[in-house]
């Protein structure tokens, strides 16, 4: 038996479908190649201990073991070291990354086997308990890897078979607070429910057809869908003027499309770009004040690293 175990899991992006997919509608996301490592292994000392150099929050990984440890009746000391690829700050899913990569480690230094599901539901409980609110697609992302179809709580987490998609990730320079953006539009929803569920049921329809597209790897109409995507989520006023004009330069570089990705406020947007026009288009997001960040998606979930 091992004591100890390192494992690691993806960062994610919303393609298409935020927002609305906190009302039971479906969204469309992808897991990122850079990931969050999580080493756990068992100690004589008398208390866990969380080591994690990049960030200042450890919430996720002292709950995840305090639930874990309670489900199981478990007295045994865990040291858990984190290390991520990417930064706390960009909203690419770190938290969510984190909370599944420890009960992954947990699972296996304990040898519990839980399956990606009981992960799931033991990742979004966490995170409902520490967040308040949350569609969890980033977990279902941090899970399964790939590119999903999914659905609130994970009604539906169904794969989509595709390649990875040639996306520019841009990096408006500031953080959004999703829990915030999430109230305001639900302010706006109880205020004029008509109206939203409307826009909510647009975005819908794009996700419907955004998927088989997809499918299709075709660009050219992919972009198209995300770029109206981003108009319904100015819509929702969950964008920024930064955010707009990053999409804005990107698609008249050239690019299919593009989006806010997210909750809006901050955070990144995403370009769908074909090769040739790519530089112009990462150049054209520079010049709009944005960050590129460079990472490809499609990549696998959870993994036991060694
Ligand atoms: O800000 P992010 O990247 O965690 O995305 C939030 C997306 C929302 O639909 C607004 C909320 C959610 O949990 O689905």
């Amino acid at each position: 038996m091992n004591n100890k175990v390192t494992v690691s899991a993806p960062g994610k992006l919303l393609l298409l479908g935020e927002h609305s997919v906190i009302y039971g509608y479906p969204s469309l996301v992808t897991a990122m190649d850079a990931r969050v490592y999580v080493k756990a292994q068992k100690t004589d000392e008398n208390s866990d201990r969380i080591i994690a150099p990049q960030v200042k929050d450890t919430r996720f990984v002292e709950k995840a073991l305090v639930f874990f440890k309670e489900k199981y009746q478990l007295s045994s000391s865990v040291c858990v070291t984190t290390r991520s690829d990417f930064s706390h700050n960009v909203g690419l899913g770190s938290s969510s990354a984190v909370t599944v990569a420890s009960f992954k480690a947990l699972s296996v230094l304990f040898e519990k086997n839980l399956t990606n599901k009981e992960i799931f539901n033991l990742s979004y409980q966490l995170t409902i308990h520490i967040q308040g609110v949350g569609s969890g697609f980033d977990i279902a992302a941090a899970v399964w890897g790939g590119v999903l179809y999914y659905i609130y709580g994970g009604k539906t987490i169904d794969p989509v078979v595709t390649s990875a998609l040639p996306l520019v990730v841009g990096y408006c320079g500031f953080k959004a607070d999703t829990p915030t953006l999430v109230k305001k539009v639900r302010s706006t929803y109880q205020k004029s429910r008509l109206a939203t569920d409307k826009i909510f049921k647009e975005i819908t329809q794009l996700v419907e057809k955004g998927k088989k597209y997809l499918m299709m790897n075709d660009y050219s109409h992919l972009g198209n869908i995300m770029t109206q995507n981003h108009k319904l989520l100015q819509k929702l006023n969950v964008s920024t003027p930064k955010l707009d004009r990053m999409v804005e330069k990107a698609v008249s570089a050239g690019a299919f499309g593009a989006k806010l990705s997210g909750a809006g406020g901050g955070d990144c947007m995403i370009a769908l770009v074909g090769a040739v026009n790519r530089k112009k288009v990462e150049q054209a997001i520079v010049n709009a004040g944005g960050e590129i960040i460079q990472v490809q998606n499609n990549a696998p979930g959870v993994r036991v690293e060694q």
